[in-house]
């Protein structure tokens, strides 16, 4: 069926592939962000625990079922799954979450990749200089600003670019375009890293303008808050993290996973590269942004730029922190900041298109090229409205509804199939079968009950987060018969734009509500496109299933 017989080069590249793929923007910009969204020590310990009993158990799952799908020649989810529970067809169609996951954010991803490419070119030629924090911040504000630039503006050129440059790549093959990317972007990312971590961390004060020595960074990181290990909300924080860091969810795991053959070692593969993220991440991640912004702003300047900077933090910050340094020491450390953004974004979103590829190669026969060019056309398509409408918030929700609700969903459904459906008997071999190393007997009871516990907890918190995450005074409010206020940030608040309604609500008479209903217009469009496409998805799905059976009667 499948026009495709490719195979990994060697293990090295298999691993610096998978490696490369998890290691992305998460790490570097997303990371920093979160943990320091979170309080700083008090997101450490459920990262971490999140990472054991979710993460490194659930990246086995996807590389077995990936394998197994290899096995009979499919290379993404919706068949893949659909052969753990051969009786029930509906589990392909929630197989598409494993295509339509690593599409739809991929539109948003190659618009943050496009940004760092953009910056790499503005840091050589010198943009920055003589701008102080404020100036820096306002270029990123008007780069962003397409509206007033129009379609010829250069962020939407930069995205277009940088999303056709994707797909040449992609259209390379998995051994020429994937790998060679990897081996190249890996060594280089991870020796940058290295330089601007060390710069970072023996930040002085007093030093090129700083305020507090860089290792005041790392202590908010580190210093451990026990306290926080009873707020949901930072597990649903850290979870979210790990997801998308160790790209658990996507659909892309099983998709790489699918080249390799039963002598090939899922247990440890799997951890090799769920730990290289994790050293890339707790250990790069948190020595760069985060103690050089806290050396230049303090902690207290720098948790109110995150709030308000969000993934931008990096672009509005770190050129005027360089220019610190001296013209020519700024230069380079822009360059290789920058360079290392884009080295871990690109391995990334070139995994994204993979799912894709697969499938219709599989189902329809298509060949590479033309697979890696539709990708390139569907992320420009579906990406247009982030880049064009960014300010209105339809970047955020894409990654809201695609980067983490869809994520976990699919990581859910795919653990209850495999845990409970499939059964662990059966799953547990799958994971041994060729492995290298004896996995610890415990971990089969952490995948039979605790993952899956550990999943529904944290997708129900999330479903009905209270106001505040106050959760003994919504239950108060609750049985004081006067109903459960919704947190703005809560799945079913975002669904029913609580917070913009709160908004309309609180505004003082007079006020031109005109731009938040038109806000809420967009939003609701932009979910509506979300869905079309989703629905889309199924249709190839269901077609492609047709004309197995077709098939099928016709050999009988
Ligand atoms: N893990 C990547 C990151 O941290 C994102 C990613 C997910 C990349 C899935 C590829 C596939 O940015």
């Amino acid at each position: 069926m499948s026009t495709t017989s490719e195979s990994w080069g060697s293990r090295l590249g298999l691993i610096l592939a998978m490696a490369g793929n998890a290691v992305g923007l998460g790490n570097f910009l997303r990371f920093p962000v979160q943990a320091i969204q979170n309080g700083g020590g008090a997101f450490i310990i459920p990262y971490l625990v999140c990472f054991l009993l979710m993460g490194i158990p659930l990246l086995w799952v996807e590389w077995a079922i990936g394998r197994m799908g290899g096995r009979h020649g499919y290379h993404a989810t919706p068949f893949a799954l659909q052969l753990l529970d051969p009786k029930r067809p509906g589990w392909k169609y929630a197989g598409v979450l494993g295509i339509f996951n690593c599409l739809a954010i991929a539109t948003y991803y190659c618009y943050i990749e496009s940004w760092t490419m953009s910056y790499i070119w503005h840091s050589v030629a010198g943009s920055f200089r003589g701008m102080d924090q404020e100036e820096v911040s306002l270029f990123f504000d008007r780069y962003l600003d397409v509206q007033q630039r129009g379609l010829f503006s250069p962020a939407v050129l930069a995205f277009i670019f940088c999303t056709l440059l994707n797909a040449w790549l992609l259209s390379r093959g998995l051994v020429k375009g994937i790998e060679t990317v990897a081996k190249i972007g890996m060594p280089l990312l991870i020796i940058f890293g290295i330089l601007l971590a060390y710069k970072g961390v023996t930040l002085k004060a007093g030093q090129d303008g700083a305020a507090f020595d860089g290792v005041a960074g790392l202590n908010f990181l580190w210093q451990p808050q026990f306290d926080s290990l009873l707020n949901p909300k930072v597990w649903l924080a850290a979870a979210g993290q790990i997801f998308f860091t160790i790209s658990l969810g996507w659909g892309m795991v099983h998709c790489y996973a699918s080249y390799i053959s039963d002598r090939d070692d899922v247990a440890l593969n799997a951890m090799a590269a769920g730990w290289t993220n994790e050293f890339v991440e707790v250990v790069l991640g948190s020595a760069i942004l985060v103690p050089i912004a806290v050396g230049y702003f303090g902690i207290e300047r720098a948790v109110e730029l995150v709030s308000t900077g969000g993934l931008g933090l990096a672009f509005r910050t770190m050129p005027f922190l360089f220019g610190q340094w001296g013209a020519f020491v700024g230069l380079v450390a822009g360059v290789m900041f920058f360079g290392l953004l884009f080295f871990a974004a690109v391995t990334s979103s070139l995994a994204m298109g993979s799912p894709w590829i697969g499938f219709m190669q599989d189902e329809f026969r298509w060949s590479r090229p033309v697979g890696a060019w539709s990708f390139g056309l569907i992320v420009v398509v579906l990406g247009l409205p982030t880049v064009w409408y960014f300010q209105q918030g339809v970047f955020d929700e894409y990654d809201y509804w695609a980067g983490t609700v869809s994520l976990f969903l699919l990581a859910l459904l795919e653990a209850i199939l495999f845990c409970w459906i499939f059964g662990l008997t059966r799953g547990w071999a799958e994971i041994n079968l060729g492995a290298d190393i004896r996995l610890w007997p415990l971990y089969r009871f952490v995948l039979q009950y605790i993952t899956p516990t550990l999943l529904l907890l944290v997708f129900f918190a999330s479903l009905v987060q209270p106001l505040g995450s106050d959760w003994g005074g919504a239950f108060g409010s609750l049985l004081h018969g006067q109903g459960w206020p919704l947190d703005n940030d809560s799945m079913l608040g975002r669904l029913t734009h609580q917070g913009l309604q709160r908004q309309m609500a609180e505004a003082p008479i007079g006020t031109d509500l005109a731009p938040l209903d038109e806000r809420r217009t967009l939003l609701n469009f932009s979910r509506g496109l979300l869905l079309a496409f989703f629905g889309f998805l199924c249709v190839l799905v269901k077609i492609a299933s047709h004309r197995k059976k077709t098939l099928n009667h016709g050999r009988a």
